[in-house]
């Protein structure tokens, strides 16, 4: 399919926002094939048929690169617990939290969680997001973690948007293993990673790296065991406390390193050196009322590359709006709203390893997202009120 779109502001995300106003993009085959103003129209695509979009402002699809979308159930007592008083990591620590999900999701089967998921996905697109990473991460023994994997692979098949999987066993301690977690990392974490890469289910690895989960010498055997596969690795560290678990992830090339509140300037460094994306999850910091914010200025300063996601997940980041985490990212760690995009776009793709994508150029996919909006910056500054207009997605327009 070719057309040509008109009428458009694009925001290509080359060189800051990369605005050109007055634009025309020309989708071929599902790729963009020119951008650029319409009064620069090559003759090669002014006889194409034209969709006019009215003046709207076009930015690249965005990409949610930190999800956790595939569970049963809901944690709305838990939610309550905090309010009386309760913290994440008190409630984790007497079996609820992850656990708990852990419970529900082991209890369901693959069709059921593909339609949960499913669910929540369709949300996402409809604010805006064309590519998302979904993570395993409660099933927490070979088979329910490969069992999540298929699950969040079938939703390819019902879906537009890209899936990306992520292999997280390393997630929390099963209540059978309580105490033994060096033997959960041999006899479940590596052993389901290697069932579900046999079956070709597997993007990159990850863990919790975190008093209430994985030690960093634990990650590190699991980090190896992915280099042996040939996976990425990416890490949730610096949640709740500092345990050097960016710089363990930097030393293993990691895509990216997540969360990051407690994340210290060696941390900060070794990311830079690594080339390493700090992936901000504002929408878990404003649930767990946390206080102490990513060192923002430290990772602007040292040229770390910022991505931001929803961190979608039943106990911390209930939330499935890329615009609405945008908007948390610039008024709670005043990123700037150029920042914000650049997250859900060209840095979120680079978390992922994703070359293809994250601009608008020639060549690139056509992940496309259109917007009732003038300026970029008005993505942000909603509170949960955002302007997408439709997604395009490998060329091919909403219905
Ligand atoms: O990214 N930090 C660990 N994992 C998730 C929370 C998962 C849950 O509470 O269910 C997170 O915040
Ligand atoms: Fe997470």
């Amino acid at each position: 399919m070719t057309i040509l779109l008109t009428g458009l502001t694009a925001a290509t995300m080359r060189g800051g926002y990369g605005l050109i106003h007055d634009a025309a993009i020309a989708l071929d085959d599902g790729r963009i094939a020119w951008v650029g103003a319409m009064a620069d129209l090559p003759e090669a695509y002014r006889l194409l048929d034209r969709h006019d979009l009215g003046g709207r402002l076009v930015t690249p699809g965005l990409i949610d690169c930190h999800t956790h979308i595939v569970f049963a159930g809901h944690r709305a007592a838990e939610f309550e617990m905090r309010l009386q008083g309760a913290s994440y990591e008190e409630i984790a620590r007497a079996g609820g939290g992850i656990l708990s999900t852990v419970t529900a999701t082991r209890a369901a089967d693959q069709a059921a969680l593909t339609a949960a998921a499913l669910r929540r996905l369709t949300a996402m697109r409809r604010t805006g997001t064309t590519t998302i990473e979904v993570k395993s991460g409660y099933g927490l023994t070979v088979a329910d973690e490969v069992k999540l994997l298929r699950a969040a692979r079938a939703l390819a098949g019902l879906s537009p948007v890209t899936i990306r999987t992520t292999h997280l066993a390393a997630h929390a301690i099963p209540p059978e293993f309580k105490g033994r977690a060096d033997d959960y990392i041999d006899q479940v974490a590596i052993p389901s990673l290697h069932a579900a890469h046999a079956e070709g289910l597997v993007d990159a690895v990850d863990a919790f790296c975190e008093g209430i989960a994985f030690s960093p010498d634990q990650v590190a055997r699991l980090f190896n065991a992915a280099s042996a596969l040939g996976l990425p690795v990416k890490l949730h560290a610096e949640q709740l406390s500092d345990l050097n678990g960016a710089a363990l992830a930097a030393r293993h090339n990691a895509l990216s390193a997540d969360h990051l509140e407690y994340l210290s300037p060696t941390g900060v460094a070794a990311m830079a050196k690594a080339g390493t994306v700090a992936v901000i999850l504002p929408g878990a910091f404003y649930t767990l009322r946390e206080t102490q914010a990513p060192p923002i200025a430290a990772l602007r300063a040292a040229g770390v590359p910022m991505a931001v996601a929803t961190d979608c997940n039943p106990g911390s980041s209930p939330m499935t709006s890329l615009p609405l985490a945008m908007n948390m990212a610039c008024t709670l760690f005043r990123m700037t709203p150029l920042e914000a995009l650049l997250g859900t776009t060209t840095h979120a793709a680079r978390a992922l390893g994703l070359t293809d994508r994250g601009q608008i150029a020639p060549g690139l996919r056509a992940d496309l997202a259109v917007w009732d909006a003038d300026h970029p910056a008005e993505l942000c500054y909603p509170i949960g009120a955002e302007a997408l207009s439709q997604t395009i997605i490998g060329g091919r327009l909403d219905a």
